[in-house]
């Protein structure tokens, strides 16, 4: 029987997703990613070499593995050229084996600029997007006048699209924002140059992934941001604009909600957290600052400085609910190696009370404490630990602790950057 996985994060982004998914790949005929656009960044280190991904799924690595990027991502044809001219430099030939749904959404520059001159306008109330233009694509097409990929085989409706679009937005760029318009011919010129490369790849990939799954062929949905940055459900306005939990997955790919078997979520032994918004366990001293070192705590789009803080049993709560979690991969224990002791937040003091549950008003959340449980650290190297008997006691109970909490197993651990740091407690799709 085939399987069909979803892997997506739990918290608020870089988890170590791709790591993950470029690990369980060498079990699986496609990887597709169903929503975001190149404000991810997956790491994958393979025999210490370092390939940073944003657009293409985490499976181009394995020889033989299908690509897809479906209809939920907002695809950015200059970021893509971009990405495939990085991986060809190193010997991966992306066109061969990346699909593109036709109903995909487009990235535009006039994204990106309201993107940016929306955050500066907004001053030090900045969600601290990455710029990358994410949020205003989502809205052309929840407003029905984006472009989709499929506008790229047809040069009169793309270039009829795109004039009403610089129409647009062009009005609030220079009015509202007072900043540089740009011109629609630009973008078309561009657009038709672009499309060329691209046009091969586009495709009815709703049906392809039907065909897979008739032929028994296992299937991983890659999720991109993290369930607390779900547009809905997470840190409201501090969130991106795609739905980033399970659900999506079906949506975002057309592949139906019944076919999927399990929901992995993907759970940093701490949290992090780029941009703007509520941290009910951020640690603003040095050991947060421990943390952020020894993880390399750098975003690995934008480059900023990643906020660090303790494992947030309550915030990981809503992730669970959300996306009917089947299991776990912890990953980067091996950052907390130094610590004397360990936090696990378990509950969130609000005035008189203890919520067990995350508020949806991040007013309320701001004003949150985190009532912690404390746990001895074990002050030994787990680097690149692969047996799970080997792990010092300490670190083991740190685990089977969270185990307890979440209601859930932790199928695999993670211990280091390169795709060898696994320890397999229990074998996901084998
Ligand atoms: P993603 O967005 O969820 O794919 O995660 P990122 O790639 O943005 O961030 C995770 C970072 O942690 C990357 O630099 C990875 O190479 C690194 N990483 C992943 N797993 C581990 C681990 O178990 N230990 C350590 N030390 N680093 C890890
Ligand atoms: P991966 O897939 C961490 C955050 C941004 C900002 C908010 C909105 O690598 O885990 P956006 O540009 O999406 O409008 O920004 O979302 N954000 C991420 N944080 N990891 C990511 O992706 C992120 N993608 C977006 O920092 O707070
Ligand atoms: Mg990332």
């Amino acid at each position: 029987m085939s399987k069909n996985i979803i892997i997506l994060g739990t918290q608020w982004g870089d988890e170590g997703k791709g790591k993950i998914v470029d690990w369980l790949t060498d079990q699986a005929r496609a990887v597709v990613r169903f929503q975001g656009g190149h404000n991810a960044g997956h790491t994958l280190i393979i025999d210490g070499k370092k390939t940073v991904l944003r657009l293409i799924p985490s499976g181009i690595l394995r020889e033989g593995v299908l690509c897809v990027i479906g209809n939920g991502v907002v695809l950015s044809p200059e970021a893509l050229l971009q990405e495939m001219g990085e991986l060809k430099a190193n010997g991966v030939d992306v066109s061969k084996r990346l699909r593109i749904s036709a109903a995909c959404s487009l990235l535009l520059p006039y994204h990106v600029a309201l993107d940016q001159a929306r955050e500066k306008k907004r001053g030090k109330e900045a969600i601290g997007t990455t710029g990358r233009g994410i949020g205003p694509a989502y809205e052309d097409k929840v407003a029905r006048r984006g472009l989709r990929a499929i506008d790229l085989l047809n040069e009169k409706t793309l270039r009829e699209k795109v004039e009403m679009l610089a129409e647009y937005h062009n009005f609030m760029l220079k009015n509202y924002y007072e900043t540089a318009t740009i011109s629609a011919e630009s973008v078309v010129t561009k657009l038709l140059e672009l499309g060329e490369f691209i046009k091969p790849m586009i495709g009815d990939t709703t049906a392809l992934l039907a065909q897979i799954q008739a032929e028994n062929g296992n299937i991983i949905f890659e999720g991109a941001q993290g369930s607390l940055l779900d547009i809905d459900l997470g840190t409201y306005p501090f969130v991106t604009s795609s739905n980033t939990s399970a659900g999506a997955a079906a949506t975002g790919s057309g592949f139906g909600p019944l076919f999927f078997d399990a929901v992995i979520g993907i759970t940093k032994a701490y949290v992090t957290r780029v941009g703007a918004g509520p941290f009910p366990t951020e640690l603003q001293d040095a050991i947060g600052k421990n943390m952020a070192e020894r993880g390399k705590e750098f975003g690995s789009v934008t480059g900023r400085p990643r906020r660090c803080g303790w494992f947030d049993v309550i915030a990981m709560r809503r992730s669970i609910q959300m996306n009917s979690l089947t299991s776990l991969v912890l990953t980067k224990l091996d950052v907390l190696d130094e610590m004397t002791e360990i936090k696990i937040c378990t509950g969130y003091k609000c005035g008189n009370e203890v919520l067990q549950q995350p508020p949806f008003d991040i007013t309320v959340l701001s004003q949150c404490e985190p009532v912690y449980e404390t746990m001895p650290g074990w002050q030994e190297n787990t680097f690149g630990v692969t047996d799970y008997a080997k792990m010092p006691k300490a670190a083991r109970n740190y685990i089977e602790r969270l185990e307890q909490l979440l209601g859930l197993k932790i199928d695999v651990v993670s211990t280091g950057p390169d795709r060898k740091h696994t320890i397999i407690r229990n074998d996901i799709l084998r």
